[in-house]
C-alpha cells in the first residue's frame, strides 16, 4: 500500500509550514506511524537545520542529478519511524530543476510505502510548489492571523485550482473551450472559481460528471497559527467558509496553534526543539491537528470559543 500524502503550503513566508510539517511529521512517528519527512522547499531548504540532523550525506539534489531512489536518499533521524528527506540544498533557484525531474520525484513520492508522507513546500506559488501541493491527498494551507498571510492563502489556493482545472482542459482536450470562456467572462458573469467551473460543467454532462469528480475530492484543510488571543479563533472557520463558497471545493478547519514565545529558544539551543517542547500547549494542538486529519475531523464552528469537540 502507498503512502497517504500530506502536504504543507500556504504562500507566504514565515507562517509555519516547516513548523507544523515536522510538528506533524515528528507526532505521526511518535504513535508508532512510519513516516517520511520530504523537504520539498527547493532552493530554501531547512527542515535538517530545524530537527537538528547532521551535515547529510545525500539531498533531492542527489536524486535530481543522479539515477537514486526517493528511498536510498531518505535519512534516519533521530526520532524513531521518522525518515527526512533532505532538501534540495545545492539549487540556488527552483525554476533551474526541470520539469522531468519533478515528475520523477512526484512519481517516486507516489511509490512511497510509509504510512504517512508528509511535504514541506516552500514560500510562493511556483509550479514547483503548486504541482507539489497538488499532489497530496491531503492539502494542508498555514496562515497566521494578519489579513497579509490570509490573503496570500487565498491567493495560493487560488493558483493551485487554476492549475488543477488548467491541467484538467489541457487533458481533455478542451483547452480552445477555455479561452473562449475566459474571453466571454463579463457577459457570462464568471468572477469566481466556482463559477468558472460551473461554466464548464455546462460543456457535456460527461464534462461535469469528470469535473465534479476532480474538484470534489479535493481535501483542502486550513491550520491557523501564532493565535494570540480568542478573537483569532474565528479566523479559521471564517477561512474555510470562504474557500468553500468562492472556490466551490471541500475544506475543513483542522485547528490552530498558539504563539509560543519560547519556540525561539530551542531553535537557537542544539536540541531538538519539538522533543523539548513535547509537553507544552503547541504540541497538544499539533497533536490534536494530526488527529483531525487522520480522522478527516474538523473543529466545529459553534465549539471554538468554549471547549473544543469536534465532529
Ligand atoms: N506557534 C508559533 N509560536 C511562535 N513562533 C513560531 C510559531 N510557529 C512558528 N514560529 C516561528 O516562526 C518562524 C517561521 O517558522 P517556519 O520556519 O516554520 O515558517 P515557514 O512557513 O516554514 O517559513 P518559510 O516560508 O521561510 O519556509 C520560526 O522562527 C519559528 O520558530
Ligand atoms: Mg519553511
Amino acid at each position: 500500500m502507498s503512502a497517504e500524502i500530506w502536504a504543507i503550503g500556504g504562500g507566504k513566508g514565515g507562517t509555519g509550514k516547516s513548523f507544523l510539517a515536522s510538528g506533524l511529521a515528528m507526532y505521526l512517528a511518535g504513535i508508532g506511524k512510519k513516516v517520511t519527512l520530504i523537504d520539498a522547499d527547493l532552493g530554501g531548504a531547512n527542515l535538517h537545520s530545524i530537527i537538528k540532523m547532521e551535515k547529510p550525506a545525500a539531498t533531492l539534489s542527489d536524486f535530481f542529478e543522479r539515477k537514486v531512489s526517493l528511498e536510498s536518499i531518505s535519512q534516519e533521524t533521530a526520532i524513531p519511524n521518522l525518515r527526512l528527506v533532505i532538501g534540495d540544498i545545492r539549487t540556488l533557484s527552483p525554476d533551474t530543476i526541470k520539469y522531468g525531474q519533478r515528475v520523477k520525484l512526484y512519481r517516486h513520492i507516489r511509490n512511497m510505502t510509509d504510512d504517512y508522507v508528509v511535504i514541506d513546500l516552500g514560500a510562493g506559488s511556483g509550479l514547483n510548489t503548486l504541482d507539489t501541493f497538488l499532489l497530496a491527498d491531503k492539502m494542508i494551507t498555514i496562515t497566521v492571523p494578519e489579513i497579509t498571510s490570509i490573503d496570500n492563502l487565498y491567493h495560493f489556493l487560488k493558483k493551485a485550482l487554476f492549475r488543477k482545472l488548467n491541467v484538467f482542459l489541457a487533458d481533455h482536450h478542451l483547452k480552445d473551450a477555455a479561452k473562449n470562456t475566459w474571453r466571454t467572462r463579463d457577459e457570462n458573469d464568471i468572477r469566481t472559481i466556482k463559477h468558472l467551473v460551473d461554466h464548464f460543467k455546462t460543456i457535456s454532462p460527461e464534462v461535469c460528471a469528470m469535473l465534479d469528480s476532480e474538484f470534489s475530492q479535493l481535501n483542502i484543510y486550513v491550520v491557523v497559527n501564532q493565535v494570540r488571543h480568542t478573537p483569532h479563533n474565528h479566523i479559521g472557520p471564517s477561512v474555510k467558509s470562504v474557500i468553500m463558497k468562492y472556490f466551490g471545493v471541500p475544506a475543513h478547519y483542522a485547528g490552530s496553534i498558539s504563539y509560543d514565545n519560547s519556540l525561539w529558544k530551542y531553535m537557537d539551543s542544539g536540541e531538538p526543539y519539538f522533543g523539548l517542547t513535547s509537553t507544552a500547549t503547541i504540541m497538544e494542538e499539533v497533536g490534536n491537528i494530526a488527529w483531525n486529519l487522520m480522522e478527516n475531523k474538523q473543529v466545529k464552528l459553534l465549539d471554538i470559543s468554549t471547549e473544543a469537540r469536534y465532529e
